[in-house]
């Protein structure tokens, strides 16, 4: 970077995404603009790995049923895990539940007001803290995520990897010094909403863009290969074989207890393999053979897959009708068909469910 010029761009940065928020950006969010700590909380956490799209529907349910953050403390935590189905990244709901839970008990209901504090609570990064405090209380620290990295990386021309160390201290150090420190909640939400509209992800829109005058990666036409990140995406791939019990109305579910995305979640009895297997590598797995001895398969499903950021699952279901209880039932839940709708699933299994038309809501 050309340090002498670097002023220059900073201000310019500065005033044409300002101007560019007043005159142009159209993007309406029921989050925009709330003042309420406890709304901006909930709003951030839901869209920290999911789509403004699908995220507002949850959003939207989320403040109906639990208005303020006590309410979402002392519900039953059961009923706070099936909103959030479908949403995924499990974790998210549980330090959700705990924060709130914190801020119910220690703080008396008040959301505090410090970004220390806020960024103590549970699930709460530096970015999510930036967020709330900026947009409730106009304290000036900046955001920075996924669109800010990209945003600063392309127009400043910076090769630092976004992912990494020192890349995390640059631009977080060239964030806070383009924020104005009057207008902390706007320009920090109008810096989103520019990221994600303008300056996006695959086909930024170049040509109509307010800072393309003094953009560095417009220039020398490196808009496709900004930003750097160090470590290369490695997806890992696991195949989920559910077994689906049956006796009589009965079906046999079970809680989650692998400290992953599903912890708390309900599901069928489960062999994870890395592999695919054939039918017959499945019937001959042990806890399928000891299944059977007291058991039919009565159906299989179609393959299902789940596209996640690091993993990619395959999921098959295989239907076993029981003849007899046995011991190994133990560990189950017992519910029915119709009852399935009071718990929580991960998407594969509601997938599954929905088409065989078992109503969940
Ligand atoms: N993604 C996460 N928080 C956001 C916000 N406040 N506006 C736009 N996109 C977001
Ligand atoms: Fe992004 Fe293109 Fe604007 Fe540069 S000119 S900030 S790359 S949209």
């Amino acid at each position: 970077m050309n340090n002498s010029l670097l002023p220059d761009m900073k201000a310019y940065f500065t005033r044409k995404l300002l101007e560019w928020n007043t005159l142009h950006n159209r993007r309406e969010m029921p989050w925009k603009g709330e003042k309420d700590p406890y709304k901006i909380w909930l709003s951030e956490i839901i869209l920290q790995q999911t789509r403004v799209e699908q995220g507002l529907d949850y959003y939207l349910r989320f403040t109906s049923a639990f208005p303020c953050v006590s309410d979402l403390a002392n519900a039953p935590e059961e009923k706070v895990f099936k909103l959030w189905e479908g949403l995924g990244y499990y974790s998210r709901c549980r330090n959700l539940i705990a924060s709130a839970k914190i801020i119910h008990s220690q703080y008396g209901g008040v959301f505090p007001d410090t970004y220390e504090e806020i960024l103590a609570l549970k699930g709460v990064g530096p970015y999510t803290a930036a967020a709330i405090t900026s947009f409730a209380y106009n304290q000036p620290h900046a955001v920075v995520d996924g669109n800010v990295l990209r945003v600063l990386s392309r127009y400043f021309g910076l090769e630092t990897p976004i992912d990494s160390t020192k890349g995390k201290h640059l631009y977080s150090e060239l964030a806070a010094t383009l924020l104005p420190p009057k207008l902390p909640a706007v320009y920090n939400q109008a810096l989103m909403d520019f990221g994600a509209t303008v300056c996006k992800p695959q086909i930024p829109f170049c040509t109509s863009c307010p800072l393309q005058k003094k953009c560095k990666a417009y220039a020398e036409k490196k808009t496709g290969l900004l930003p750097v990140k160090e470590k290369k995406l490695l997806r890992k791939i696991r195949w989920f074989y559910y077994i689906v019990l049956t006796y009589k109305e009965e079906v046999f579910i079970k809680k989650r207890a692998q400290k992953d995305i599903w912890q708390s979640l309900y599901e069928f009895s489960l062999i994870e393999t890395e592999r695919k297997l054939t039918e017959q590598e499945l019937l001959r797995h042990p806890e399928v053979k000891d299944y059977l001895k007291n058991g039919a398969i009565t159906g299989w499903s179609k393959p299902y897959t789940q596209q996640l950021t690091h993993q990619t699952i395959h999921g098959r279901f295989t239907e076993i009708t029981l003849q007899k209880k046995t011991a190994s039932l133990h560990t189950f839940t017992a519910t029915t068909l119709q009852e399935l709708g009071a718990f929580a699933f991960p998407k594969l299994i509601t997938t599954y469910l929905k088409e065989k038309n078992v109503n969940l809501s």
